[in-house]
């Protein structure tokens, strides 16, 4: 990577500007999983111990370029000062008088978060007005949001036009090196599980792993889409019928790399308390809907798993939020557990599964991005990593 890391600029008693992604699950008012604010601690910290005046900002949810009182990121600052066991100054506005005073008041070693970005329109518009007016706040601007690398916003990538250096934290390092270790060189066999819903959301994706692993394995209700290509009746499975003759390709060209799903979990509505069954791959019924994959599918998949040396998995098996459709999922997560493998979890769902399973610390790597490290494992570039100085 011939980008600027932290350690190759100087913070000594600067103005750091930071992008933080501190998008993070609320409930009435509450953060509810605080895993990314965690994350970006040892940029912050070695910040602080740099004496720098530490200027944080990110943004929280979708508030389309407004002012929404539910996503402002007061409890995300209660709880980053209860981690840092420090005062956070916390501004109402993202730009302008307000942040421009806070922060001439600042004073070594001080943390300060902005306001929502998003509350701005020129946000997600990557307005040069925008940035520029972000960039007066600082002296270098760190981006360490790798859950927004894949989004070229005026606070991720519009910025560094408007600052003299820039560069990235310690999180995004770790992401770009442990994920690319696993797609440039991995050890092998590597395996890529892909699952979720939709196939149209993951076709590059499995197209550019399909060039990398040994074996893909799919799973959840996008292989839906492939049982119909293999010519099998998917009652009433969702199922994207304009993206049957892709799956078709897919299996032709891939041969024996593609792993499907030989049984699947059935049920009779889409809910958690709905009749359900274990059928074979043909034997799926009308009336019945394919919600997770079935126990042959989970040994056959499992006895690949475990010549793996390298595995990355992005998408649940199932519909994991539901406790009778979560098995696939959770037995899945607990093969990985169990290897003895490079084993990295792409964000998002998948994340949320290994969490939920309480497997999170047996995994070598869990991605702090969903859309980033699917754009990552894509093969195509962050543009708010792309845009950061040179080396
Ligand atoms: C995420 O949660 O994936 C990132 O924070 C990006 O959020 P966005 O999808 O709303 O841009």
């Amino acid at each position: 990577m011939n980008k600027k890391t932290l350690k190759d600029i100087d913070v000594k008693g600067k103005k750091v500007l930071v992008r933080v992604d501190f998008n993070v699950p609320m409930k009435d008012g509450k953060v509810t999983d605080d895993t990314r604010i965690g994350a970006a601690l040892p940029t912050i910290n070695y910040l602080i111990n740099e004496d720098a005046k530490v200027i944080l900002m990110s943004h929280l949810g979708r508030p389309k370029g407004e002012v929404k009182e539910e996503f402002r990121l007061d409890s995300v600052a209660q709880v980053l000062s209860d981690k840092l066991e420090k005062t956070i100054i916390k501004t109402d506005t993202t730009v302008g008088e307000e942040p421009e005073k806070a922060v001439a008041n600042m004073e070594a070693g001080d943390v300060l978060l902005l306001e929502n970005t998003r509350f701005n329109a020129g946000e997600k518009s990557n307005d040069a007005e925008f940035a520029k007016e972000l960039a007066k706040l600082a002296d270098v601007y760190v981006n360490d949001a790798f859950g927004a690398t894949h989004r070229a916003h005026a606070s991720t990538e519009g910025i560094t036009h408007h600052v003299e250096e820039s560069a990235m934290g310690f999180l995004i390092q770790n992401e770009l090196d442990v994920m690319g270790k696993a797609v440039k060189s991995p050890d092998r066999p590597f395996v890529a599980i892909i699952g979720g819903a939709k196939v149209s959301d993951k076709i590059a994706v499995i197209e550019s792993l399909l060039e990398k692993a040994d074996s893909l394995i799919i799973g959840g209700g996008m292989a839906n889409t492939f049982i119909a290509a293999q010519g099998h009746p998917t009652g009433d499975s969702l199922v994207e019928t304009d993206k049957i003759d892709l799956a078709k390709e897919l299996m032709e060209k891939a041969g024996d790399k593609i792993l499907l799903p030989t049984d699947v979990v059935v049920a009779d509505d889409f809910a958690a308390d709905a009749n359900n069954k274990v059928v074979a791959v043909d034997g799926i019924e009308d009336g019945w809907q394919a919600l997770d994959i079935g126990p042959d599918a989970i040994a056959k998949f499992e006895a690949v798993l475990k010549e793996a040396k390298t595995v990355v998995w992005n998408g649940p098996m199932g519909v994991f939020e539901m406790d009778a459709f979560a098995k696939g999922t959770n037995q899945v997560a607990q093969v990985l557990a169990d290897l003895d493998a490079m084993t990295i979890i792409g964000g998002g769902d998948s994340a949320a599964a290994v969490n939920k399973a309480g497997l999170d610390g047996k995994m070598t790597h869990i991605s702090t991005g969903g859309g980033a490290s699917l754009q990552f494992f894509e093969g195509k570039p962050l543009p708010a990593v792309e845009s950061l100085s040179d080396r």
